[in-house]
């Protein structure tokens, strides 16, 4: 499906430009950067990941698993990552805050390392659930639906201009990756399972793949 090749595409550059905002968010605090540049980024995460990304997940993918599939949106999977992108927002509006203060005291430093550690682990770990559980089972659960293709839509001017900006923050602020984040594929990684989600096999029993089988595959019992 194309609108998933290109939401999978538009991940790639927006996991680069989250480690790249690291390497922004270090050198203002450890170096006295001009926040110029972090203004930029936040700029990007807005308008190319939350208005341009998201958006287009939540009205387009979310709404077609949502009322044409019938997947639960009010729990489960869907729900995990509808909440995360607002929790992003805010974290993102925090950290707008944060950069803007004229004289930042040691606090507002930490918490500014804080939020956006938190804030790029977040996207990170959203990132792989999406890739390896709702486009995945979701798309397996679209394709049994006869939902082949879905509609997307063009970048507006603004979007466009903040995704060219991009080319020039990731020569200017090479990506600085975390050894501490685990990334991996799956429910099992997702700092969701089992908090606030049970895992797509529980959440989608009627829909996912595994349904029919007569026991539980994930059971250890
Ligand atoms: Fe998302
Ligand atoms: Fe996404």
């Amino acid at each position: 499906m194309q609108l998933l090749d290109e939401l999978r595409a538009e991940h790639e550059r927006i996991d680069q430009m989250l480690d790249s905002f690291r390497t922004g968010v270090n050198r203002f605090l450890d170096e006295h950067d001009d926040p110029a540049d972090l203004a930029h980024f936040i700029q990007f995460f807005r308008l190319f990941a939350d208005q341009f990304h998201h958006s287009r997940e939540e009205e387009i993918l979310f709404d077609a698993m949502v009322n044409q599939v019938d997947l639960p949106g009010d729990h489960g999977p869907i729900m995990v990552m509808v909440d995360d992108h607002r929790q992003f927002k805010e974290k993102l509006d925090r950290i707008h805050q944060l950069i803007e203060k004229p004289s930042p005291t040691p606090a507002d430093q930490v918490q500014l390392r804080l939020v956006t550690e938190e804030y790029i682990a977040g996207m990170q770990h959203h990132i792989d659930a999406e890739n390896s559980v709702l486009f995945i089972e979701g798309g397996i659960c679209l394709d049994d639906h006869g939902i082949l293709e879905l509609p997307s839509r063009d970048m507006s001017d603004e979007e466009k201009q903040v995704l060219d900006m991009s080319d020039q923050l990731l020569q200017l602020y090479p990506p600085t990756l975390d050894p501490e984040i685990i990334r991996g594929d799956g429910c099992f990684v997702c700092p969701a399972f089992e908090v606030t989600c049970d895992g797509f096999e529980r959440e989608w029993p009627n829909h996912s793949r595994w349904s029919g089988l007569d026991d539980d595959p994930f059971s250890i019992w």
